[in-house]
């Protein structure tokens, strides 16, 4: 049984990825979760306020770019990677450790410095960069359109100076996500992680503070991302991660069907360990066996919009529907 797949231009031995999280921040974690089987690991990631901390060191590397080849020569140190120069000795020591690819991560607003460290990422040796573009705009005057230009600016600058391929991680809260995801694609993007989710700060009312909430996910949040998938699929050129509530290996079947090419896992790995995946796999197997399949790709994207008899299931008229049977 064959559950090799093909993500941006790579070639995985499963569509299972783990997703950012601190699992892979040491890389004893990352060694487990290659002996777990995953498709790939995407780091955790590098965040915009660990690289503006660190400019100065980022200006020398790249005055010199053979510097970073002679500073990620191998660390074993396990530990949690914390400026921009730990986080690309971590890349090296990781993509030395496992024979899975790395994919090395980035977490910020759009942001210029993007540019020149993607290019240290990839002389670090990541097989790909995924690029969470996460911010929030709080300034009133600044337009949906100004944002929107600026992820794109900035995954045009990121992918302008790389030859590797790089994936967007993004929000859901644009007014047309298929218009930005085709943009963004547009602008260089090999592909995209559908969704990156937003922890939103809880309130501690008996101190009367905000206080930072953090709850791993559910297999109910997967709809969000299955149905941008099944929009998406076809329809843009670039490979697709769903992520966000993938849980069991049905979450995983669902995600393949809508036209993921990999279902991406952080909640469940930090809640069952890394040899959950295992289970995912023997569930994944276990259905292909039932439906005689010998690939996934007989079935990726059956099930995607472009694909049904009845694509308005996907759009509006499904509410109506989905209220009507309620009663
Ligand atoms: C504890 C924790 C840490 C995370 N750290 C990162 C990160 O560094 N970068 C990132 O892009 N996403 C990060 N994520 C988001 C996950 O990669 C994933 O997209 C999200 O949790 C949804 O997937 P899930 O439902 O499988 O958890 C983190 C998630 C968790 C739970």
């Amino acid at each position: 049984m064959n559950l090799t797949t093909s993500y941006l231009g790579l070639s995985l031995n499963s569509p299972i990825v783990a997703s950012a999280s601190p699992l892979s921040s040491t890389l004893d974690g990352v060694r487990e979760l290659a002996d777990a089987h995953v498709g790939a690991i995407v780091l955790y990631s590098l965040f915009e306020e660990q690289l503006t901390l660190d400019r100065d060191s980022l200006t020398r590397l790249l005055a010199d770019r053979g510097y970073a080849s002679a500073l990620v020569e191998k660390s074993e140190s396990v530990r949690l990677a914390q400026t921009p120069l730990d986080y690309l000795k971590h890349v090296t020591a990781a993509r030395e450790a496992v024979d899975v690819p790395i994919i090395a991560s980035i977490n910020g607003g759009p942001n210029p410095d993007w540019a020149n460290y993607a290019r240290l990422l990839e002389d670090a040796g990541a097989s790909a960069i995924e690029v969470n573009l996460y911010f929030v705009p709080t300034d009133l005057d600044v337009t949906s359109a100004e944002v929107e230009e600026r992820y794109v600016d900035t995954i045009a600058a990121v992918t302008d100076g790389v030859d590797i391929p790089v994936a967007v991680k993004l929000s859901p809260y644009f007014g047309n996500v298929g218009n930005v995801a085709k943009r963004l694609v547009g602008a260089g993007a090999s592909g995209l992680v559908l969704f990156n989710r937003f922890y939103q700060p809880d309130l501690d009312i008996g101190r009367r503070a905000v206080r930072p909430a953090l709850e791993l996910s559910t297999s109910h949040e997967l709809r969000l991302p299955l149905r941008w998938t099944g929009i998406l699929r076809d329809r843009v050129e670039a490979s697709l991660a769903v992520t966000s509530g993938v849980h069991t290996s049905d979450d995983v079947i669902k995600a393949i069907l809508v036209g993921a090419d990999v279902a991406m896992v952080a909640s469940a790995l930090l809640k069952h360990g890394p040899d959950y995946v295992e289970t995912l796999h023997r569930g994944l197997r276990s259905w292909m066996a039932g439906e005689d399949l010998t690939s996934l790709d007989a079935v990726r994207g059956s099930l995607s919009q472009s694909r049904l008899e009845r694509p308005e299931v996907f759009e509006r008229a499904q509410y109506i529907r989905t209220l009507e049977s309620a009663s």
